[in-house]
């Protein structure tokens, strides 16, 4: 026999594959984005020469940086390892390289390694050379000074590693998943603990089911995500907030039915919070505690809203499918929709204004909504949120005030299951693609907390 899910399924499929096309497209797009602070330049140039002896090497950024000492290096002709002392200047927008012996005439070059402060890495190399030489590439003899194969060498390898690290599309995937467990089994805990009644005894059962695979799908983002900021070096903030979400995860997997009638959920709902607050561009936009409180708010309604979808979608599916119980399970049912109604809507207001001023902070100029990666795929998400608005506009104005209505002819004593069950099928047709669509918004937002808003 076809489960009632079966159907919820084929009638969601057109808008999956959709959003399904749309999310590879942004995913390939969004694997080439760099990290937030971008090199502005360096005095000597890339390729400059300059006139000996040279005392110091300048660093620039858009954004104040922290210089990786241990991965910079300053090497000679030969890839000779020099002597330098690092200088932080304009508030770490500007970083001095001061060689302990003045540079004398040749070529040099400098591998550079920085973390933005959102801990996304950035790194770059550059050549130059210092009295009477010629620079060229590859390199060419010029009255004895030449780049050897050695400098080339140390400096082609450095480029290989490309522009950014922590923001890669590895990050991206991983922010991905954990986005879609995490968001969704603490949406799910706060539906059974907030919108279910203590009553309805039934949800829990199949919903601590749902939460323990959330909080599987949320445990390997997170791991995923610790392994690469491990393996790139990355700062405390991003590590804490990969550990949170990895603790959150499994405590969804391991014992969900704590979320009943116990502070669990409050405990969940914290780690979550300050997870979402450690990384992304919560820590380098805007005013910090502005950004936060936005950001806690924003990550809040999306999984009362998101989570709450899928688990209403759930419950319709029980209550529908159990005719022998229906006399207790579809007034609940109706009982749910409309609790959850009214939650929905305050969520989407309160999503979208907490995105717009995130946004607002995040964004260099306007421009940078179509000349930025991160600037795509937030319109792209926009678009999934509308979409998602449009279904939720629908059901709050046509099918809920039915449910509401029929629930004062129950209260009066008329036998209305009949009706009630019609209404509550129908909700349950556009839970489908609504589901599909917030599985799309939660991952364009792991990619857009990855992306940089910063043209390069
Ligand atoms: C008009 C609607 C929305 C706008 C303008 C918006 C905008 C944003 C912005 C600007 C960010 C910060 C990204 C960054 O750090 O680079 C963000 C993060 C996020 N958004 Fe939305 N969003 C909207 C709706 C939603 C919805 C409906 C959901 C889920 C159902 C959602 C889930 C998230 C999540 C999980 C994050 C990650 C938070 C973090 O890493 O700190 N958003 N959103």
């Amino acid at each position: 026999m076809r489960s009632p899910l079966h159907g919820a399924w084929r009638r969601g499929r057109h808008a999956l594959f959709a959003v399904t096309g749309m999310v590879l497209v942004t995913l390939v797009s969004a694997s080439g984005a760099q990290a937030d602070a971008a090199f502005e330049g360096s005095s000597p140039g890339n390729a400059e020469t300059v006139a000996e002896p040279l005392t110091e090497i300048e660093l620039r950024f858009s954004d104040p940086i922290s210089l990786n000492e241990t991965e910079t290096r300053l090497l000679d002709a030969d890839g000779t390892q020099l002597v330098y002392e690092p200088v932080e200047i304009d508030g770490g927008n500007a970083w001095l390289l001061e060689p302990a012996i003045s540079l004398d005439e040749g070529i040099y070059g400098v591998v550079w390694q920085a973390e933005a402060a959102d801990g996304h890495t950035v790194r770059g190399v550059i050549r130059f050379g210092v009295g009477d030489v010629v620079l060229a590439e590859p390199a060419v003899e010029d009255e004895g000074t030449e780049a050897s194969v050695d400098l080339e060498t140390e400096l082609a390898a450095a480029e290989e590693l490309g522009t950014g690290g922590g923001g890669g599309p590895v990050a991206s995937i991983a922010s991905a998943i954990s986005n879609l467990g995490v968001i969704i089994g603490w949406g799910v805990a706060l539906f059974v603990a907030f919108v279910a009644l203590p009553r309805m005894t039934w949800i829990g059962r199949y919903l601590f089911r749902i939460m323990r695979i959330a909080g599987i799908v949320a445990v390997v983002g997170a791991v995923i995500d610790l392994a690469s900021q491990l393996l790139g070096g990355s700062s405390w903030n991003l590590i804490a907030a990969a550990l949170l979400r990895f603790l959150a995860g499994a405590a969804l997997a391991g014992v969900p039915g704590m979320v009943n009638g116990s502070p669990f959920v409050w405990v969940l709902s914290g780690a979550v919070i300050a997870s979402y607050a450690l990384d992304g561009h919560t820590v380098t936009a805007g005013p910090l505690w502005l950004m936060v409180a936005t950001d806690a708010a924003h990550v809040t309604f999306a999984a009362i809203w998101g989570g709450g979808i899928l688990a209403l979608a759930i419950a319709l599916v029980l209550v529908l499918r159990k005719r022998r119980q229906e006399a207790s399970l579809v007034p609940d049912g109706s009982e749910l929709a409309v609790r959850f109604s009214r939650l929905a809507t305050y969520s989407v207001f309160g999503v979208a204004v907490t995105g717009v001023v995130m946004a607002f902070f995040i964004l260099p100029s306007p421009g940078a909504l179509v000349t930025t990666a991160w600037g795509w795929i937030l319109l792209i998400k926009v678009a999934l949120v509308a979409a998602l608005a449009f279904f939720g506009y629908r059901n709050h104005f046509n099918v809920i005030p039915e449910i509401e209505y029929v629930l004062v002819q129950r209260d009066s004593g008329s036998d209305v299951v009949k009706e009630e069950r019609e209404h509550l099928g129908q909700l349950r047709k556009t839970l489908g693609p609504e589901m599909a669509l917030v599985v799309a918004i939660l991952i364009m937002s792991g990619l857009l907390v990855q992306a940089s808003p910063i043209a390069g």
